[in-house]
């Protein structure tokens, strides 16, 4: 079997994707220093597919622990580089945090793609390059505006910083820009683990409904969109986790000519907001407590997926609709609260 480094591997994204390569055949390590995440997802991975993952709990931004993990594991054919931090928000009020952490792992992490001659890289990056797009749907090629938040930056550095390097080595990479991930993992055994206060949509919703959070902030509503608030492409993180399997197997295969290529990873459907939280409502059956507050620095306003590339060269085809998203999010947030009940002896009062 190949052997397949994933980066950020106890996290949300990681997780699925952990679980969509070992169902496909391919032999995995896991590197995370669990500073935001928790190898409880491990054990869900192996409830899952039956299979104990290592983990190396080791920062990327230490060289030399990171160099240690390839002396260990000579034969890595391929890395998927998803650790990293990834809060819009939190990126605008700390920027040297995001800038060192997100740019170091990397810059270490292709540093033994060249001495260890690692072929093949996939990399974690994000619509947010795009910034605040003039025209919607976004397609690969559309023009990259000035990013909206520091995180934002991060993505686009890391793209130019793994072409130039591509170029250089010849390690083929593909680039994979989500929109926004969200829903959890069908079987309620993995999802999203926020460690501290949820900052995306998707969880503080979830954490509203549950009662772990009194209710919902509408980061503004008089943005130009159908209804005032932002637009945006919620992605099933298990859709997600496929096109990792399927841009590593484009590349296994030596289907990519160049030495790198870019893929969106979005559904191609815009919803806003306001209309996410009506859906989850209608989805779950549950009441939302909402109110409208001021924008949120760092926002882009709108912006959705045009998939038809992913589609064509790498047969994906993202099938959970948004319903399943909210539903399969609202079950792993009922299943982190019975855990909790069990684990606490309390009952968590629900609003
Ligand atoms: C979505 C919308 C908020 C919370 C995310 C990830 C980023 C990247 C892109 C993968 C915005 C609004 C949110 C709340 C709100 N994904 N909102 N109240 O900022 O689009 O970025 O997707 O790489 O990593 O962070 O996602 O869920 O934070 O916000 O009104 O309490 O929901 O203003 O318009 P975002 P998000």
């Amino acid at each position: 079997m190949k052997k397949i480094l994933v980066t950020g591997g106890c996290g949300y994204i990681g997780s699925h994707t952990i679980v969509d390569l070992i169902e496909n055949g391919f032999d995995i390590i896991s590197v995370d220093n669990n500073s935001r995440s928790s190898t409880q997802l491990l054990e869900g991975i192996e409830k899952i597919t039956g299979k104990k993952v290592k983990n190396y709990k080791v920062d990327l931004c230490d060289f030399n622990d990171t160099n240690a993990i390839f002396e260990e594991n000579p034969d890595i054919t391929g890395i998927i580089h998803f650790a990293a931090y990834k809060a819009v928000g939190e990126s605008v009020e700390k920027p040297l945090l995001y800038f060192d952490n997100n740019l170091s792992s990397l810059i270490n992490l292709l540093k033994c793609v060249g001495s260890f001659k690692v072929p093949y890289f996939v990399f974690s990056s994000s619509c947010t390059v795009y910034g605040n797009p003039d025209k919607i749907p976004v397609t690969e090629t559309t023009p990259i505006k000035q990013a909206e938040s520091p995180y934002g930056y991060t993505k686009q550095m890391g793209e130019q910083i793994i072409t130039e390097v591509s170029r250089a080595t010849g390690a083929k990479s593909i680039l994979l820009r989500y929109f926004n991930p969200a829903g959890a993992h069908p079987s309620g055994l993995i999802g999203e683990l926020t460690i501290d206060k949820p900052q995306n949509l998707v969880p503080v919703i979830t954490q509203s409904a549950i009662g772990k959070l009194p209710g919902i902030t509408v980061f503004g509503d008089q943005y130009p969109t159908r209804d005032g608030s932002c637009l945006r492409d919620f992605i099933h993180v298990c859709d997600l986790a496929h096109a990792h399997t399927l841009a590593l197997q484009y590349l296994i295969n030596g289907q990519l000519t160049d030495t790198t290529d870019i893929f969106n990873l979005g559904t191609g459907n815009g919803i806003t907001v306001l209309e996410t939280i009506k859906a989850f409502e209608k989805a779950t059956g549950v009441t939302l407590n909402y109110k409208i507050g001021p924008n949120r620095p760092g926002d882009v306003v709108a912006i959705y997926a045009n998939n038809d590339k992913a589609k064509n060269l790498l047969g994906w085809n993202p099938a959970h609709t948004l319903e399943e998203i909210l539903q399969t999010a609202w079950k792993w947030e009922q299943k982190l609260n019975e855990d909790e009940k069990l684990f606490t002896g309390k009952n968590i009062t629900l609003n």
